[in-house]
């Protein structure tokens, strides 16, 4: 098979992360007989230095013709770095808000799992991780409040700022769906997360999640305030599944899970649309004050390749060799400084990669 992946190597530890991704990418291509085009665009800070603006309609068009994008990670220090000196629309995270509207990304999936090999990483009591936790936050990402109108105004004198919130049926039913069907192939239970008490998008998302619920008997469903999901999820994880939710409350509750994994730099998302077509990212940032120093931890990026593999390309046994190059390298020791501990043997960023390509060639 031919894969034609755009890839956005950004800002930060960006470039080095996805530089790794390749690498191993590139392995599991001779080993299953795929050849890979790869393009590369600019986004973020990286854009803006080139082109004044984080993304241009040539690198969306550019995106849009290939299967897949793989990204690393966008933007800079914001105290210190000259992009946040900008307009907010010109600044780096507008371009990543731009391309998830352009390409209709409104399925984000952002999986938590707590690795056995980096259990004592997890910020949590024994007593509480158990057996671990295994859940998926799916949240939506091109509606509600981060892609709603605002404004600031100055009325009578005094300053206003105003952002809109907005959900329609059509916008919830699709995510729902998605969710439904991840469900389907996971633990069958989803957690329908909103703040139905008090908002009236909430209220809708519950109702419209409801009547989708109806098509699928086989899945548990409950429904969970935002506040109240958000102590649940250090008080008992192992109870979530599939988590549903709106734009921002997914983006808080993403952070959260990943938190609660002690591992950060193992987490990888991918955000998809109607087709086959998804933008693939780690779940952490661009890590400013440690990029070019080759110490980040790439496997996030790896793991969002494989993530790549299994939903734009159906290649899943392609996946899991990526999946299980990655098990085995914790499994022998092998650690980044972040989810370093005692006993272990500490790597940088690009040893790290070149011993996932040994293992993804066993
Ligand atoms: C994320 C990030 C972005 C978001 C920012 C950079 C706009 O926090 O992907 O979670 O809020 O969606
Ligand atoms: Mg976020």
């Amino acid at each position: 098979m031919n894969l034609r992946i755009t890839c956005i190597p950004g800002d930060g530890i960006g470039p080095e992360i996805v530089a790794e991704a390749k690498k191993v990418l590139n392995k599991v291509a001779v080993k299953y007989n795929h050849t890979i085009e790869y393009t590369d665009i600019l986004m973020g800070g990286a854009s803006i230095d080139v082109y004044g603006v984080p993304l241009t309609e040539e690198a969306v068009k550019t995106a849009k013709d290939a299967d897949a994008v793989l990204m690393g990670s966008i933007g800079g220090d914001t105290s210190t770095s000259p992009w946040y000196q900008l307009p907010p629309n010109l600044r780096p995270e507008a371009g990543l808000l731009a391309i998830r509207k352009a390409l209709n990304l409104f399925a984000n999936l952002r999986p938590a799992i707590l690795y056995d090999e980096l259990a004592q990483a997890c910020p949590l009591k024994p007593e509480i991780i158990k057996d671990g936790f295994d859940m998926m936050i799916m949240r939506e990402l091109t509606g509600g409040l981060y892609f709603g109108e605002r404004k600031t105004v100055v009325e009578n004198g005094v300053r206003k700022a105003i952002d809109t919130l907005t959900y329609d049926e059509n916008e919830i039913r699709r995510i729902a769906i998605k969710g439904f069907d991840i469900a389907m192939k996971r633990g069958k239970k989803v957690t329908s997360v909103d703040k139905a008490n008090v908002l009236d998008s909430s209220r809708l998302w519950r109702t419209v999640v409801n009547e989708v619920a109806k098509d699928y008997p086989e899945i548990t469903v409950e429904h969970m305030l935002v506040d109240n999901c958000a102590m649940q999820l250090v008080k008992n994880p192992a109870q979530f599944d599939v988590v549903l939710t709106e734009n921002m409350f997914g983006d808080i509750l993403s952070d959260e899970a990943s938190m609660i994994t002690g591992s950060i730099g193992m987490l990888a998302s991918a955000s998809l649309n109607d087709t086959k077509f998804g933008l693939y990212e780690p779940s952490h940032g661009s890590a400013p004050d440690i990029a070019g120093k080759d110490i980040a931890n790439p496997i996030a990026t790896v793991l969002s390749a494989a993530m790549m593999l299994r939903y734009s390309f159906d290649l899943d046994k392609e996946a899991e060799t990526i999946e299980n190059a990655v098990k085995q390298v914790l499994k022998d020791g092998y650690r980044t400084g972040d989810i370093m501990s005692e006993g272990c043997k500490k790597v940088g960023c690009s040893q790290m990669g070149n011993l996932l390509e040994q293992y993804v060639m066993i």
